[in-house]
Order: C-alpha cells, then structure tokens, then sequence
C-alpha cells in the first residue's frame, strides 16, 4: 500500500477516528484543530472523547510518529495529498445543515492547498456540497470528493476498521479512486459514484434507520393494544435477511446527534425541490409521540398525576457506552417528566458531577439505588448493561411503590418479578 499525506481538519469524534484510524493504516497523519488546548491534550496522548479503543490508537500512532496535531489548518495542509473535513454541521435554520463551519474551513486553506490536493468531506453535508465546495476552491487542479462516515458514537473505531461499506463519490473519477484507495487495506465493498449520490447514501440510509425504529416503535404499540409481544415479532421479523435483526429494539424514541439532525436536514432539503415527503414527516413525528408516550406509561404506573411525585431514573444519555446528551431520547423523556412536576433522581453510568442543561428537579447521582431510594417508581430510559446486573432485591427494599417502568425493554420481567417488583416494557405485556 502507497502511504498517503493526509491532513484531518476537526478533531470532534469523527475526524480524531478518522485520523487516528487512518494512521493505523500506515498513512502519515496530521489532525488539526482551532482548539490550542485540545491540540496540546492530544499532543500527549489525552483523548477527552469517550470512544472505546480510540486513546490507545491515538497513542500508537504518535508512538509510531505516523499521527501528529496541529494548531490550525492553513500550516497543517501545505504538504497534505488529501484533506479531509471532519469539522460540525449543526442543525441550521429551519432544519437544514449549518455548513458555516466547514466553508470557513475552505476558504483558510484554498490558496495554500498543494497542487492537485483531494478535498474530502465526511461531515454529514447537503446534496449538492461537494459541488459548491468546489466553486468555493475555485482551483481546476482540487477535486472535492464525498466520502460519508457511517461510524457509530460507541464503536467507532470498530466501525472504521471494520465497515460494511465505503462510500466515495467524486464528480473527478480519479479523485474518488485515490481516496477510495486509503482504504484498500480494509477490504471492504466499495461504492464508487458521483458527489451528490454519495451525500445522498448519508442522509438515505440514516433516514431509513431513522424510519425503521418509528416503524419498531408503532408495531409496539399495536402489539400492546392486540396482546401480542414485540420481542417474539421482531425476531420473527428479522430472520427475513432482507429485514436483519438489528436497529429493530423499541425504545423511547431515537437520537443522539445524527437521527434528529439527518432527518430534519433531508426533509428541509426534500421541501427546497418542491418535494412532498410525508413519510419521512411521519417518521419524525412518530418519534416525538414515543416520548409522549413513555411519559403516559410512567404518569398511569404512579396512578395518574406525576404531580410532586419523586421518581428514580436510570439513564439520560442518548445511547449506552457514550456521555452524550445530544437530543437524548432519555433527556427528552426526563424532561417531560419533570414538567409534569415530578422530582427525578437520576443514575448515568456515562455521567459524573454536574451536566450542564439538566432540568431543575433533577438531581444527578452517583450510585443507582440513591437513584432509587424513596422513589415511587424507577424509570430506565437508556439501556447500560450494568442496570441488568443491578440487586433487584435490593432496589426493591429501598423504592417505595413495586413498579419498574423499562422504555427499553432492558431489564429481565423474571428478575424482576422474583424481586417483587412489577415491570411495565414496550409493546410486550409480562
Ligand atoms: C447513527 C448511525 O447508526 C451511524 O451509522 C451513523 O454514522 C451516525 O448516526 C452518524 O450519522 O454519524 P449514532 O448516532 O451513533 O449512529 O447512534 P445509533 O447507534 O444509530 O442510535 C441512534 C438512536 O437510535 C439512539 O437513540 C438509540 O438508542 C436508538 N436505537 C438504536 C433504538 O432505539 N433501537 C435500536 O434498535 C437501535
């Protein structure tokens, strides 16, 4: 393999296991961020993101002196073969991704880039941005290229060494082959195509995934008002390998920093052609009736007013194995609980001291029978392997009501139902 010069611009969770990855590979890597701070904490070695694997990757590749940080991106990028943009692209208005970030990127580096230079982006951006990018260069000798991530927030660096696939999608052919070479060692399928149906492939499949989970949501529901069980159905379902077994666990609702955003961004986007998307619009509002109705299920368990009643909760990051508060599903469901008037004491493994944004009768705690101590009913909203192995009996001696509200189906009715506790699931009746 043909080491390439590779300059990562952002250091967020997707351009440090872009670079550090990549430097895995054998490329020569420099990672650059406007943040002095954060670059001096990763020029030792100290990675604040929590993303398993990652801060002995990053060690590796400056032990190996193929991984290296800089403080800005104009310097960084005057040797750099191919570029790649890892930097934000927020939810804008009216639900259109915020690109701020990135042209301002372009603009610092578009006279210094080298000769014949690849400008890569892997932020989550609009059809049609490859293509401005590149009038925004203004150079005949840069090609810009879309190569989307599909990295999860947890397993990252697994997902980049192991992908189902690489996207890489170039309006210059000989542009996306080189960048779709960086790759070559992963031996993964690789989908080469035009710029727009590459950032198109981003926003499809996260709306899909999106879409599958409402659809998870709904058939939940209607198992709870037909007496069916939404477990033995999705298993049912996903034996059919054109439907698989993952992405089918109802829940409180989907997030984190990618659902929320893809979805509003391609129904804005849908909206500027004149193009009417009601299923995409019913995924989303399917979403916000989740919470709704995680909500009901905990005011109907305390017997129907959540007024001045406290409450114990397990759970507020978007996902398990993350510290990520970014449109939790979880947060959003606390949220609403304590607008109802209950007092929440909350336990996340992911989260210590104090959170910034938490509602106000929300105490955060360390320990998860704190969390449960005095509460009339226990509500786990985010699914943490450890609250499996909690002592039921225990959180039984201390609750003072028996029932145990579980928006994930997490916890095993069995269990708990030996405990003396009453467990209340998703779409399945214990
Ligand atoms: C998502 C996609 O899965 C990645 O492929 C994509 O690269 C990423 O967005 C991105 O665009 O950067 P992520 O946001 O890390 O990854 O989270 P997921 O693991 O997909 O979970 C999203 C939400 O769906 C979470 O709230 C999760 O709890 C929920 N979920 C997931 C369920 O409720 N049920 C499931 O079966 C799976």
């Amino acid at each position: 393999m043909f080491a390439r010069r590779i300059v990562v611009v952002g250091t967020g969770y997707v351009g440090l296991t872009t670079g550090a990855c990549l430097a895995s590979l054998g490329h020569r890597v420099v990672c650059s961020d406007v943040n002095a701070t954060k670059i001096e904490q990763l020029n030792s070695g100290e990675v604040g993101i929590h993303e398993p694997g990652l801060a002995e990757l990053v060690q590796e590749g400056i032990a190996a002196g193929r991984l290296k940080f800089a403080v800005g991106s104009a310097d960084a990028v005057a040797e750099a073969e191919v570029v790649f943009l890892c930097v934000p692209t927020p939810m804008g208005s009216g639900g259109a991704a915020d690109l701020a970030a990135v042209e301002s990127v372009v603009r610092e580096v578009r006279e210094v880039l080298p000769r014949g230079c690849v400008l890569v982006t892997k932020s989550t951006v609009p059809v049609g941005t490859a293509a401005r990018l590149s009038e925004l260069v203004g150079r005949p000798d840069v090609a810009a290229v879309s190569n989307p991530e599909f990295l999860r927030e947890g397993s990252a660096v697994r997902d980049f060494l192991n992908p189902d696939r690489i996207v890489v999608g170039s309006d210059t052919q000989d542009a996306a082959e080189r960048v779709a070479a960086l790759y070559a060692r992963l031996g993964a399928p690789t989908v080469l195509t035009d710029a727009a149906s590459a950032e198109m492939v981003k926003y499809a499949a996260n709306c899909f995934l999106a879409t599958k989970l409402s659809y998870v949501n709904a058939i939940a529901e209607l198992c709870e008002r037909l007496g069916a069980d939404i477990a033995d159905v999705t298993e049912g379902m996903g034996y059919d390998r054109r439907i698989g077994q993952s992405f089918l666990q109802p829940g409180p609702g989907w997030g984190g920093s990618c659902l929320p955003k893809d979805t509003a961004a391609l129904l804005q986007v849908a909206e500027a052609v004149s193009f009417d998307f009601p299923m995409l619009r019913a995924t989303i509002s399917a979403n916000s009736h989740q919470r709704m109705r995680m909500v009901a299920k905990v005011r109907e368990a305390c017997g129907g007013s959540l007024d001045g009643v406290r409450l114990g909760v397990l759970g507020l990051t978007f996902k398990a194995g993350t510290d990520d508060l970014r449109d939790s599903p979880a947060l959003e469901v606390a949220r609403l609980l304590a607008e109802e008037g209950a007092d929440l004491i909350a336990y996340d493994p992911g989260l210590r001291g104090d959170e910034p944004g938490l509602p106000a009768s929300l105490t955060l705690v360390d320990d998860p029978y704190l969390a449960a101590k005095e509460s009339a009913a226990l509500v786990v909203l985010t699914e943490w392997q450890e609250f499996r192995a909690l002592d039921w009996g225990r959180v039984a001696g201390v609750l003072t009501g028996p029932v145990v509200v579980d928006t994930r189906n997490h916890l095993d009715p069995d269990v708990l139902r030996r405990a003396g506790l009453s467990w209340r699931g998703v779409g399945r009746t214990p």
